[in-house]
Order: C-alpha cells, then sequence, then structure tokens
C-alpha cells in the first residue's frame, strides 16, 4: 500500500507481523492503530484510556520501540512488525517473560488496565537500558498512569529484571 493511494473514504489492506505471527484486515486512513488491533483483529490487551497519549495504556511496541497506539494510525503500521502483551510469555506452554512474572512476584497490577502498556514500555527500555537506577526507572515510567498500584512495586519489577539481565551479563 503506498501513501500516495491513500483515499479517505476508501478502507486500505494493513498487512502485518502481530505477536509474531503474520495478520491482515483493512482500514480507513483516519482509524486509529489501537481500534484497528482491538476491533480489527481481536488483540484486546491493547487498552483505550485516554485516546490522546496521556495515559500509556495503549501503547505497544512497533518494530520493537515503545508507541502510543492511540497517536498511530492503523495505516502506518502496513508492513511492520508490531509487539503487544499477548506475544509476550515466553513459548508454547505460556511461560510468562522475566518481566511478567516479576510483575506477577511484586504484586505490581491490581486491576490490569494500565499493564499491558507499561510491560510494553519497559520490555523496549529494558534492552536499550542495562544498569538503571530507580530514578530512571520512574522516569520511565512517568509515561504511564496507573490508578491502582502507587507505582512501587512496579518500580521494584523493573529493577528486579534490570538486575537479573546485567547478572546474566549482556544479551546475544
Ligand atoms: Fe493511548 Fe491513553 S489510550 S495514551
Ligand atoms: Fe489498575 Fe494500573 S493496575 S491502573
Amino acid at each position: 500500500m503506498s501513501s500516495s493511494t491513500l483515499q479517505a473514504s476508501r478502507l486500505h489492506r494493513i498487512e502485518l507481523e502481530l505477536d509474531g505471527r503474520a495478520r491482515s484486515g483493512h482500514a480507513h486512513p483516519r482509524t486509529l492503530l489501537s481500534d484497528f488491533l482491538r476491533e480489527g483483529l481481536g488483540a484486546t490487551g491493547t487498552h483505550v484510556g485516554c485516546e490522546h497519549g496521556v495515559c500509556g495504556a495503549c501503547t505497544v511496541r512497533i518494530d520493537g520501540v515503545a508507541q502510543r497506539a492511540c497517536l498511530t494510525l492503523a495505516v502506518q503500521a502496513d508492513g511492520r512488525r508490531v509487539d503487544t502483551v499477548h506475544g509476550m510469555a515466553a513459548g508454547e506452554d505460556g511461560r510468562l517473560s522475566d518481566l511478567q512474572a516479576a510483575f506477577k512476584r511484586h504484586h505490581a497490577l491490581q486491576c490490569g488496565f494500565c499493564t499491558a502498556g507499561i510491560l510494553a514500555s519497559c520490555a523496549d527500555w529494558l534492552e536499550r537500558v542495562r544498569a538503571p537506577d530507580e530514578r530512571q526507572v520512574r522516569d520511565m515510567l512517568s509515561g504511564h498512569l496507573c490508578r491502582c498500584t502507587g507505582y512501587t512495586p512496579i518500580v521494584a519489577a523493573v529493577m528486579e529484571v534490570a538486575r537479573q539481565r546485567a547478572a546474566a551479563g549482556p544479551a546475544d
């Protein structure tokens, strides 16, 4: 699909890799990626809160980079890799990722509404920042609103994963 061919009134075919699987669907040029993922592809683990970039609930990874799905058009995801919480568990047996397991251990979620977005941001960030201090973790989390946890257990979970990964050495 070429952006020069977009027509406002038309549905456009979008092909992407969603959580490791090739998926496709159709969307108008104005359709938000968050709506396309949820309503077009059934990926309802991507939550929608404010719909204007403030709460962070809709955050997904696009080609590895954490981004607001409510500030991204579905057509911008054409040909890209999109990772959501659905693909985060490792392996066929659904084993939790180290980050998810740490959130569980530290009770870093209550209602869970914010959690999928926070996990997406943390997963991206922890690949780029190897030995963060608590201030840096809190700064990263400032892009997310959580009404339940008070953030302290979330910070503890992220710090624990950062320490574990640092102790395990550089990733291959
Ligand atoms: Fe996207 Fe709130 S729903 S930032
Ligand atoms: Fe409820 Fe964060 S766990 S909003």
